[in-house]
């Protein structure tokens, strides 16, 4: 529907305010305060309602012909994790789509731009055809904080062929205990490391400049504790494999949540990251929406936050069991814009009357809006030629590109952690002998992309063009007649098999779908794995999961093993480590468990006594 709507130049709005003041090009990090001025003469000539249209934020799928954007004055429009323009999922329809919000948004009185938002989490994720980057555990093992970077400038450029100017990235998570469905969306355990590399992806993905049309806008999410919910198991009571973790409570005392959940912030600020997405969790039996201290105080007050605050996903309505009251609890604590993907008429009405009431101050109003108009002036969204158009050149020279490809295939290298490689097993690429494959992920983009790929929890198999599987690599890499394809380990029985590589791990999952009791490998590829150790037939375990999994018997089965985590479309990376073009350098970013009662395992534990340490990873010929 949204692509349906007419596109047409629009005459720049000789009245709209004129950016006084311009950001240092030398800056390492986009300063917002530079926009007051711009954001301020805005304000001024903004009625209540132009205001709270400002702080909303709908989905697109709910907009219908779009003329609620005009409006209502709608603030932004987002793009949740399995939406799509109606008119499909290619990269035309979405720079269509948002080409004809953005035309929407123009039509309103004041004229003012849109933020669009979408989970752009490990590239241009939603969107078919775009390279998929490996999530975010994987990018951990890197350490690499310039290769970061580097794909944050990819992502940005693939986004923005697109024409959308906000991704919801970086997570900034440290997840604590891995039986959280969400732990691939961290970094790594430990803060530093989340920080580090948090901020890299947010220089990479905002530039210096953000009016700079080839970067867009980061949010550093969830704030704050996601990562350190307490689990309570099992989440459903006839099925025990589950565990309760995610949007849970955090319950931990206050220098804890600074030292572990807190810190990436810090980094991810001076960054100059324009905003930030607050947890669905709670802090001590409070939901971090509601929560004023944490947000206000701590956020905006000492850390010196001038973004935007959004709220995750109808967010809000957790924080009371009355909509009313709790849009007033959240707006109060300092949410600055409410992600409210259909009931955002509903938000609007309440806001309105809430503010009439006098319990919603018009001075917390303003300070929302004034945030949000620095964050749209900073884009380059304000002046009298404001970027509204999706550039299209991108699509053909970014989009999806070989560079990209290759980029991403050295992440993915770079990401690999070698566990184990007894009798140096790994490399490969030696030898004349045939190599037998098998193992559920062997031939599947799907498992090797995760979860926010494609559609919200992903989906196995072939979920997107372009891009290779480890099965299909290998075939290039070692010539398809040295490869064995199998289903199961017993095609190596009377076989002149010189090795074997189990491919095994997770099948997609997002969010609490994810949340798992127990991490194992599935009984078929365990089977898989012991009859190969039985026939005598050296192993090679290659894991695609977003968290380490339980090894049971595969520790010793196994004579190699090779975390490759999620690494997304391109294979070929996983290929460049097994057949030796590449020696591995990746170092776990999470304590790997010897069995699941360990967790949350995290270095520092008292009695930390892991399978393979946090930092753990080998490599060739030493
Ligand atoms: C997730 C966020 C995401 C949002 C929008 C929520 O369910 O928690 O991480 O950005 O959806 O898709």
């Amino acid at each position: 529907m949204c692509s349906s709507f007419p596109v047409g130049a629009q005459a720049a709005d000789a009245a709209r305010p004129q950016p006084t003041v311009s950001p240092n090009d030398d800056a390492a990090a986009v300063d917002l305060a530079a926009y007051d001025a711009v954001a301020d003469a805005l304000l001024a000539r903004m009625t209540l309602a132009e205001k709270i249209g400002q702080m909303t934020q709908a989905e697109l799928t709910s907009l219908g012909d779009l003329t609620d954007i005009a409006e209502l004055s709608l603030g932004s429009v987002l793009c949740g994790g399995s939406s799509d323009p109606a008119a499909g999922n290619s990269v035309t329809a979405w720079a269509d789509a948002y080409d004809a919000c953005q035309q929407a948004a123009l039509n309103s009185r004041l004229q003012v731009p849109l933020l669009f938002g979408i989970d752009a989490m490990h590239g241009h994720s939603n969107v078919l055809g775009a390279v998929i980057f490996p999530h975010n555990v994987g990018l951990g093992c890197t350490r690499d904080p310039q290769l970061i970077e580097e794909i944050g400038r990819a992502t940005a450029l693939e986004v923005r062929a697109t024409g959308i100017n906000w991704t919801f990235a970086p997570c900034v998570t440290v997840p604590q205990d891995d039986r959280w469905g969400r732990t691939y969306e961290g970094f790594s355990e430990n803060p530093a490391v989340c920080g580090e590399l948090g901020a890299a992806l947010i220089r990479g993905l905002q530039g210096a400049r953000l009016d700079d049309p080839r970067h867009v806008l980061a949010c550093a999410k969830h704030f704050v504790g996601d990562g350190g919910t307490t689990a309570a198991p099992p989440a459903k009571p006839d099925d025990p494999r589950t565990v309760a973790l995610d949007q849970g409570d955090t319950r931990v005392d206050e220098a804890t949540l600074r030292r572990v959940h807190l810190a990436p912030y810090r980094p991810a600020i001076a960054a100059g990251v324009g905003s930030v997405m607050v947890s669905y969790s709670s802090w001590n039996g409070l939901k971090c929406t509601a929560n004023r201290y944490l947000l206000t105080d701590v956020l905006k007050g000492e850390l010196a936050f001038e973004g935007l605050v959004i709220s995750d996903y109808n967010a809000i309505a957790q924080t009371d069991e009355d909509f009313r009251t709790a849009i007033g609890k959240s707006i109060n604590a300092g949410i600055d814009m409410a992600m409210e993907p259909n009931r955002y008429r509903k938000f609007i009405t309440l806001l309105t009357d809430l503010v009439e009431a006098g319990e919603v101050p018009e001075a917390r109003i303003d300070d929302a809006v004034r945030r949000i108009l620095r964050v749209k002036a900073a884009l380059g969204l304000l002046g009298p030629d404001p970027n509204v158009t999706a550039d299209r050149t991108l699509i053909e020279s970014s989009f999806g590109s070989p560079a990209h490809r290759q980029l991403a295939r050295r992440a993915v290298r770079k990401s690999l952690v070698l566990l184990k490689n007894d009798g140096d097993l790994l490399p490969l690429g030696g030898g004349a002998g045939r190599i037998l494959v098998t193992g559920s992920g062997a031939d599947d983009l799907g498992m090797q992309c995760g979860g926010w790929t494609i559609d919200w929890q992903g989906a196995r198999g072939e979920v997107t063009p372009g891009g290779t599987t480890i099965l299909a690599s290998l075939q290039q890499a070692l010539g398809a007649e040295r490869i064995v394809h199998a289903a199961d380990g017993r095609a190596a029985n009377g076989d002149d098999i010189q090795a074997a590589i189990v491919v095994a791990g997770e099948p997609p999952y997002a969010e609490g779908n994810g949340d798992d009791a127990d991490l194992k490998l599935t009984e078929q590829d365990l089977r898989a794995i012991r009859d190969l150790h039985a026939a005598g037939v050296p192993t090679a375990l290659v894991l695609l999961s977003g968290r380490p999994l339980v090894l049971d018997d595969a520790a010793s089965d196994a004579d190699a093993i090779v975390a490759a985590w999620l690494p997304g479309t391109e294979g070929a990376g996983v290929v460049d480590v097994l057949a030796g073009a590449h020696a591995p350098t990746g170092q776990l970013s999470f304590s790997w468990p010897r069995s699941v009662d360990q967790h949350p395992l995290n270095e520092g534990d008292e009695d930390y006594a892991p399978l393979y340490p946090l930092g753990h990873g080998l490599t060739y010929g030493k």
